[in-house]
């Protein structure tokens, strides 16, 4: 299906460029929107239909709409880069696409086709590219498409009728500290996903889970919270918003690099496979496998565990200095970002902000 055309209604009232500037100076992440959004709808019968480029404001939504009452919302999560040569690109949108169509399957709502994921992308870039930091630094515009279910009733089924649509919001660092390393909560109460629920699709749901224990994990000073996996409390599954990687190193000096592997109840990151690869390119071992809380607690603690790092679209990469839990704490190496963790934080990131050959073709004008 080729994607219809969106109207675009201008902003009549859109942020002057003394106040985008004052934004793009400090811009945190989360706090500030765009001047447009995508909207799209779906209707049982009729599918997809009405994309619109709109004003940025408030939704009205009818009190029985049934994302109200029974959670049926997901999201993604990607960011646009300016390039050297002016233009925007966005990193494996059709990554996102994909699972975000994964996510609606999860939850029985209505696939968005990847065509019309990626125009709603390019038409709100189209009226707010300008709203897009400088080439060469870290700073990006942090793009939030998301779908909830907007049919009118308390009955328990599948929504008949979805409202797609898309934010945007200029994005600094995610954590306060930037590469500085954070400390993390290892969680043994709480879990996050078990296997065959919903931890392999993006829905607000599992963040809502993650409140309370991320509340936990904050008031021992910690800025993100790793979960071990419901079954048996024993393997290290990922964190609240990023997925893991840890880098061991052997007695004669051989590093690798470990991730989690996607056992059906963690989020598949499009940053932990792109920095698979971006390791084997570098000729770094990299694998896929279980790593327990144990491992990560003794590893530290003997030595043989030198780096941990978490990665995702918003965190990018950033090291982990000390792990805490219920029986005490260790950090891992000597607290400070190890070289690794650095050295793939660099290769991906010069490919993102377009100062390195993209020779997976990663990156798509928007
Ligand atoms: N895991 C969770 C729970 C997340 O929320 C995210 C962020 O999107 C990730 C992992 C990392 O995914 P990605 O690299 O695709 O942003
Ligand atoms: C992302 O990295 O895009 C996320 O979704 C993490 C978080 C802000 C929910």
């Amino acid at each position: 299906m080729s994607a219809p055309k969106f109207s675009v209604t201008r902003n009549p009232a859109p942020a002057s460029p003394q106040r985008r500037a004052d934004v793009l100076a400090a811009p945190g992440f989360g706090r500030y929107m765009t001047d447009h959004m995508v909207t799209i709808r779906w209707t049982a019968g009729t599918g997809w239909h009405d994309p619109a480029v709109v004003p940025y404001g408030p939704m009205t939504l009818d009190p029985s709409s049934m994302v109200l009452h029974y959670g049926q919302e997901i999201f993604e999560g990607l960011k646009a880069y300016r390039q050297p040569d002016g233009s925007i690109a966005s990193f494996r949108p059709d990554a996102n696409a994909a699972r975000f169509a994964g996510s609606a399957r999860r939850l029985a709502m209505a696939e968005l086709p990847e065509d019309l994921f990626l125009a709603s992308l390019s038409e709100l870039l189209a009226v707010d590219s300008e709203w897009v930091p400088e080439a060469g630094g870290e700073d990006s515009l942090y793009l939030r498409p998301f779908m909830i279910a907007t049919e009118v009733g308390l009955g328990v089924r599948p929504s008949s009728e979805y409202l797609y649509s898309v934010i945007a919001s200029p994005a600094g660092p995610y954590f306060a500290g930037g590469v500085k390393p954070m400390d993390v909560w290892l969680e043994t109460e709480y879990t996050r996903a078990a296997l065959g629920g919903t931890g392999t699709a993006k829905c607000g749901g599992n963040y809502a889970a993650s409140l309370l224990p991320q509340a936990v994990g904050a008031q021992h000073g910690c800025a993100q919270v790793a979960y071990l996996d419901a079954e048996e409390r024993q393997w290290i599954d990922e964190m609240g918003s990023n997925n893991l990687f840890f880098v061991f190193r052997s007695d004669d000096g051989s590093v690798e690099v470990a991730t989690p592997d996607l056992r059906g109840s963690v989020l598949a990151g499009i940053t932990r496979d792109s920095l698979i690869t971006v390791a084997k390119d570098l000729g770094i071992s990299v694998v896929e496998r279980r790593i327990s809380g144990q491992e990560w607690l003794g590893g530290a603690a003997s030595g043989v565990l030198t780096e941990v790092f978490g990665c995702g679209t918003a965190a990018v990469i950033t090291p982990i200095g000390t792990v805490k839990h219920s029986g005490g704490e260790v950090t891992v190496g000597n607290g400070e970002p190890g070289p690794v963790t650095l050295q793939l934080r660099e290769a991906l990131t010069a490919i993102q902000r377009g100062a390195a050959p993209d020779p997976h073709g990663w990156m798509h004008t928007l």
